[in-house]
């Protein structure tokens, strides 16, 4: 009931076609794009302004066909096609329309008092366009100017993840702009070279943060959970750069023909989502503390857990009265953290200080009041441990084919116990699994020319094929169309799909 089947969907596409349709790059069909003209006050970002897609879509930009041809003369120059790409089949083009829709309108209607429209109102702008939260929050309201702005009818648009360009717009054509040392503090964002910069960018949105806020009360009015997975959304997002490339920006140090890319992508994407989570846990305990003024503030914030525990039915015999006992929750206690954090504990060693820090913060939230003065300095503690890990990943250093493969029989072991926890820590252990195994394929520098799985591979794919099925919600006409909860998750369930993890534990063992 709860779940939008569409937001599913990104699992299925992540199986099947990210790892057969990966290399079916660019075909954007030509689109002429107009230039537009930004509005007359360009809103500010944090330091530098923004200029608008309308300095990106010239045709001899990034507005073209995708036909243009590197210097060497034999690949395609995806950047002269980047503009037509998003605007054709980029999610994101559409992030400010979907708030003119009736389905907002009624959010809106649902929160009460204090709400403006929602394409008027700050709360829902800053993730919907390319407005940047301030801290001036006596209003919400956008200025009227604003609120007729181009630059946030366009949603999503380049510089929401390449940085406002006021400052590398210009810089940003020459030759040697690749390489350029100050491109950062021109406002631009590293997000080829950065992998953490890249999350990080996702994650504002994605996850939330101070001033962007997918809370209790927005979902309860209809606004859908949000439930990121770094490597799902990326393969799910139409790229609109070379994929290539980008791979092999991230070589295997054994052997160069294999990339580390998406391995790299999903820890880089469980660490800095973890630290997004976090980082929005102290900014609400921080708004309920006595001194501060949001003392209105909900805690604990209800879309912080598992949302299948407080919204099931309940039946008997009960398979969450027969469950394994999860170490350090008690029957009845709050499940926090069931989306975020359940695989970290796989990339550390059982005993490791983060492992610990995650385990007693889980503990103090899983209180019916859980104490701030006790939740902050936890919090803190978390935040650093995954902060030392990050700096691994900031500049393209090498994992190697043998830690991955770890990995990949690690998140596979484990998930066997993890999956009869609930849907969450099922589904991201199905996606960990879908992605290291993509991760291999890429080590052995096989994913570009996969085009039908080897043997070895097709027992694999199958497993994944039934876990894919164990963890779809029920469908029409089932369950009503546009939502949908795990309802069926149940012990009968858990045992299949803990089976194929078991199965899978041994197919990803080498030959
Ligand atoms: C923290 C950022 C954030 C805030 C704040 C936010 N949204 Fe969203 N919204 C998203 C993201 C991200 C998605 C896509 C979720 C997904 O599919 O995983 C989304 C999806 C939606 C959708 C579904 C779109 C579709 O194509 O089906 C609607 C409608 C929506 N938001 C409306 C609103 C409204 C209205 C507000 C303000 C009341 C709002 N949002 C506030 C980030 C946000
Ligand atoms: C949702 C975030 C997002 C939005 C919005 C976005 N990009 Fe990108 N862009 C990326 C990512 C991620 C990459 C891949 C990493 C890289 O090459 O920097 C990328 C890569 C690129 C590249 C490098 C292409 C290549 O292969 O050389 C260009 C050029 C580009 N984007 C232009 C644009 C333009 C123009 C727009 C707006 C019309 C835009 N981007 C909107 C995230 C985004
Ligand atoms: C400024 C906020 C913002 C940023 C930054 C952002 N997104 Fe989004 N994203 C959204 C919103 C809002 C939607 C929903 C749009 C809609 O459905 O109309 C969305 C939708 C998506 C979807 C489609 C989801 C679905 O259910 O179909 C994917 C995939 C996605 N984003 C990936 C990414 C990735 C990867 C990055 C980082 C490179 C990123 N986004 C950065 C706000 C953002
Ligand atoms: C601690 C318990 C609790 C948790 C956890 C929780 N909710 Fe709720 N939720 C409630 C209560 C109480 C209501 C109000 C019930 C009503 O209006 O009938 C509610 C109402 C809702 C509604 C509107 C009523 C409806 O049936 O459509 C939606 C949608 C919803 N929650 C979704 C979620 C989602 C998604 C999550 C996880 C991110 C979640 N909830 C987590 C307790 C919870």
């Amino acid at each position: 009931m709860l779940y939008r089947w569409r937001q599913f969907r990104g699992l299925r596409w992540t199986c099947l076609l990210a790892v057969w349709g990966w290399f079916a790059v660019s075909s954007a069909g030509a689109q002429e794009a107009g230039p537009s003209i930004p509005g007359a006050h360009p809103p500010v970002t944090s330091t530098f302004q923004l200029t608008g897609v309308g300095s990106c879509a010239a045709a001899g930009c990034h507005g073209g066909d995708g036909s243009r041809k590197k210097s060497d003369g034999t690949t395609v120059d995806f950047s002269s096609s980047s503009y037509s790409e998003w605007i054709q089949r980029d999610p994101h083009a559409r992030a400010y329309d979907v708030l003119l829709t009736e389905r907002s309108k009624n959010m809106v209607r649902q929160l009460g008092q204090g709400w403006h429209a929602a394409h008027e109102d700050s709360r829902c702008l800053v993730c919907h366009s390319t407005l940047e939260p301030t801290s001036a929050k006596a209003d919400y309201s956008v200025p009227q100017w604003l609120a007729q702005n181009e630059l946030l009818h366009d949603g999503v648009s380049c510089e929401a993840c390449h940085g406002a360009a006021e400052k590398w717009l210009g810089p940003h054509t020459e030759r040697n702009w690749r390489g350029h040392p100050a491109r950062e503090g021109l406002g631009f964002v590293d997000l080829r070279g950065n992998l953490v910069r890249r999350a990080e960018t996702c994650v504002k949105c994605h996850v939330g943060g101070p001033g962007r806020d997918v809370n209790h009360d927005l979902i309860a009015a209809g606004h859908p959970r949000l439930n990121f997975e770094l490597s799902a959304y990326h393969a799910n997002l139409p790229a609109h750069w070379n994929v290539e490339d980008d791979r092999r920006a991230f070589p295997l140090l054994e052997n160069s023909r294999g990339s580390i890319l998406e391995a790299k992508l999903w820890l880089v994407g469980q660490l800095t989502t973890a630290d997004a989570a976090l980082d929005l846990l102290a900014t609400r305990a921080e708004a309920v503390q006595p001194e501060s003024k949001g003392g209105a503030a909900a805690w604990p914030e209800f879309a912080e857990y598992g949302c299948f525990a407080c919204h099931h039915d309940l039946q008997s015999p009960n398979w969450r009265q027969q469950k394994e006992p999860i170490k350090g929750r008690k029957a009845g206690s709050y499940p926090w953290g069931t989306w975020n954090f359940p695989l970290l504990t796989v990339l550390e060693p059982p005993d490791s200080p983060l492992t610990d820090a995650l385990l007693k913060l889980e503990q103090t939230m899983g209180e019916p009041a859980p104490v701030v003065s006790d939740v902050l300095p936890q919090v803190k503690r978390a935040r650093e441990l995954i902060a030392a890990e990050l700096v691994k990943h900031t500049t393209p250093v090498s994992l190697t084919a043998d830690r991955i493969q770890q990995l990949l029989q690690r998140v596979t072991r484990d998930g066997q116990a993890l999956s009869g926890r609930d849907w969450d820590a099922a589904a991201q252990v199905y996606l960990g699994t879908v992605a290291l195994y993509h991760a291999r394929l890429q080590t052995e520098g096989k994913i570009s020319s996969l085009k039908v799985p080897e043997p070895a591979d097709q027992e694999l794919l199958t497993a994944l094929e039934t876990l894919r099925e164990k963890l779809k919600f029920p469908q029409p006409p089932e369950a009503p169309a546009r939502f949908a909860s795990p309802r069926n998750f149940d012990s009968d369930r858990i045992k299949v799909i803990h089976e194929q993890f078991k199965k899978l534990e041994e197919l990803v063992k080498r030959p």
